[in-house]
């Protein structure tokens, strides 16, 4: 019985850790140390991270984090082109970030973007995003349902107002006898 537990125990530390580990890393790490500067997917002082990973090689990143003025002043041409395109606002230096640390947080980017396109395109499908917005047809099932039961409300009172109509008339024609 006892050993039972410890083996839980045991078990659900181990998930918690393994919960623990990368991209909540990186999350942190952004938040702490980029996000001032930095969105994923909007520009702010420095171009949205979205997709950097193309942009550039995995060591090209990392130097480019560690510093990115001494790879301009080495000379590197894609570093320059990024200077200039934002108004040569100068990045600063992160030595103490380690290169796994960088690694995380570009798990993080990378997550994060992917979560995107839907918040982007917001027209592309606008009943997830609010499903009230959701267009009235038949196929919607509630309305459908409460479209019958207001067509059969209005049967039943025109079907009753004619049969009143004609009792009237009934009774109207007893009285002149
Ligand atoms: C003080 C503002 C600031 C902070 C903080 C900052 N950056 Fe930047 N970053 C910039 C600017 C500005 C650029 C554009 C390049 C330039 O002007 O040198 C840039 C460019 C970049 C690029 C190249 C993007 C591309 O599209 O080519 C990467 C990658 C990057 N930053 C990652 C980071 C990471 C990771 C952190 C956090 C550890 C960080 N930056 C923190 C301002 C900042």
């Amino acid at each position: 019985m006892n050993s039972k537990i410890t083996l839980l125990l045991l078990l659900v530390f181990t998930q918690v850790y393994c919960f623990a580990a990368n991209p909540e890393e990186g999350k942190k790490l952004f938040q702490a140390r980029c996000a001032s500067c930095h969105n994923v997917n909007k520009k702010l002082t420095g171009p949205a991270l979205k997709g950097v990973e193309e942009r550039h090689s995995e060591t090209w990143i990392i130097n480019f984090v560690k510093s990115s003025q001494k790879m301009i002043k080495a000379g590197d041409r894609d570093a320059l082109e990024v200077f200039n395109q934002n108004n040569q606002v100068v990045m600063p230096d992160h030595p103490d970030l380690t290169d796994d640390m960088i690694r995380d947080i570009l798990d993080y980017v990378k997550e994060e973007a992917s979560k995107a396109p839907a918040d982007e395109a917001p027209f592309a499908r606008p009943t997830e995003k609010e499903p009230n917005l959701m267009p009235l047809t038949i196929y919607n099932f509630p309305f459908m349902v409460a479209y019958l039961l207001l067509v059969a409300i209005m049967i039943i009172l025109l079907i009753f107002l004619v049969n009143l109509k004609s009792y009237e008339k009934h009774m109207q024609d007893k009285k002149d006898k």
